[in-house]
């Protein structure tokens, strides 16, 4: 499959044509779906030699698919249409976010060394997986640009950040921290920001990585991850997701690749609704603090605009209530949002990262029990600011859950 021409394109128009030029040719309209699990082999030398190519990383060419695990056309669409919107030369797709951030940690352990830098926040799953050393790395948690510097080494494989960062919406420079990084490779996870609103392979990173669970798919029906990156980090992270089973399904491939359809439509329209919500709340009784890029303060490096490293404000908002037994009462409260993990979807959804996405992060990392994580969907905003105003007033008299209990 080529998509040449798809390279002119801007990219409201990739986004609904990437990985889809041969349709016509094909007499299709909607993309094939191959569930193929095993392909035919022309004769065994031949099947021999795709075998080889395959597990070694390379790309499927003329040569028989041979096994769903080592390649799958209608994962390799998907790939081929994220590439594009990330401005990338491949991208390898997973079966989850947390099977893509396993995969990078252990092709850069194989590429570069085992200790990993981490800039924290981090998505609780990841700063898990790095604390646990399960895969067998070294990682140093820092908490800024200039520390990055310092804890790197000649072994540093990988240096791990995410931008805006969940769940408070930090913001990183990521040509500061590309160069503090100096010839470690970077490693962006671009979930809230999503290629719409921002590239990071254009910044320096080697690689940035979705969970295509949020965003991309973007109805909360599919679980998926990716990564978009150059080819020798495509060769390099293809066997590892051969070898450890990790590939996308592919009807799961099938809804990212036509949730990149509608993506900037849904990431701008989220958006729009997200500044509203966010500046209501923070008039609101009861709210302490609201985090969001789009308001002052919560950007103060100037990095989000028109033509800048992130393009708007993205639609996920950090809320501190005071406490974790108001955050738990507004939770518990609000009607239109669900109370539920996850976010990106077209859906408002309300969560508290200290009892459930980062609870397994060490005390010191761990977000304030205050804090409730908003991901703004495609409500009409005065609805969710109601729902939001009528839970706060509802979870004004919530007592201590100890007290609660007595
Ligand atoms: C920023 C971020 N990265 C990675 C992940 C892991 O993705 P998945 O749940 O698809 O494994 C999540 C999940 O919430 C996330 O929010």
């Amino acid at each position: 499959m080529t998509t040449s021409n798809d390279a002119r394109l801007r990219p409201d128009s990739l986004a609904v044509h990437a990985g889809r030029d041969d349709l016509r040719s094909l007499g299709v309209h909607a993309i094939p779906i191959d569930l193929s699990s095993t392909n035919p082999l022309p004769d065994v030398l031949t099947g021999g030699d795709a075998y080889e190519r395959l597990a070694t990383g390379g790309d499927v060419g003329d040569g028989s698919a041979v096994y769903q695990r080592l390649w799958n056309p209608t994962v390799a669409r998907f790939e081929e249409a994220l590439a594009q919107l990330e401005g990338a030369e491949r991208a390898v797709a997973f079966a989850s976010g947390m099977a893509a951030v396993t995969a990078v940690l252990m092709a850069a352990r194989e590429r570069r060394g085992s200790h990993v830098v981490a800039l924290r926040p981090l998505y609780g799953g990841t700063d898990h997986l790095l604390a646990t050393g399960l895969l067998g790395t070294e990682t140093t948690f820092v908490d800024s640009v200039e520390a990055v510097e310092r804890a790197c080494r000649p072994d540093t494989g990988l240096v791990i950040v995410e931008t805006p960062a969940n769940p408070t919406l930090e913001l990183v420079d990521l040509s500061a921290l590309v160069a503090a990084a100096g010839a470690a490779p970077v490693l962006v996870d671009n979930t809230f920001a999503t290629p719409v609103l921002q590239r990071p392979l254009a910044h320096g990173a080697a690689l940035s990585l979705h969970s295509a669970t949020k965003y991309i798919g973007g109805h909360g029906d599919v679980v998926g991850g990716v990564v978009a990156c150059d080819a020798e980090w495509a060769q390099a992270l293809r066997p590892v997701r051969a070898i450890t089973g990790a590939l996308a399904h592919p009807l799961a491939a099938y809804l990212m690749h036509r949730g990149l359809q509608t993506l900037p439509l849904r990431v701008r329209a989220q958006q729009a609704g997200a500044e509203v919500v966010a500046r209501a709340l923070e008039a609101m009784d009861g709210v302490l603090e609201v985090r969001y890029p789009g308001l002052d303060g919560c950007d103060p490096a100037g990095l989000v605009g028109p033509g800048r490293q992130m393009a708007g404000p993205g639609s996920m908002i950090a809320v501190d209530v005071g406490s974790s037994e108001r955050a738990a009462a507004l939770a518990e409260s609000v009607v239109l949002f669900t109370h539920a993990v996850s976010l990106g979807s077209v859906d408002s959804l309300i969560q508290h990262p200290a009892s459930l996405t980062h609870r397994p992060v060490a005390a010191e990392a761990k977000p304030h029990a205050g804090v409730l994580r908003l991901s703004i969907g495609l409500e009409d905003p005065a609805d969710l600011i109601d729902d939001l105003e009528r839970a706060l007033s509802r979870s004004a008299s919530a007592r201590p859950v100890a007290a609660a209990r007595r």
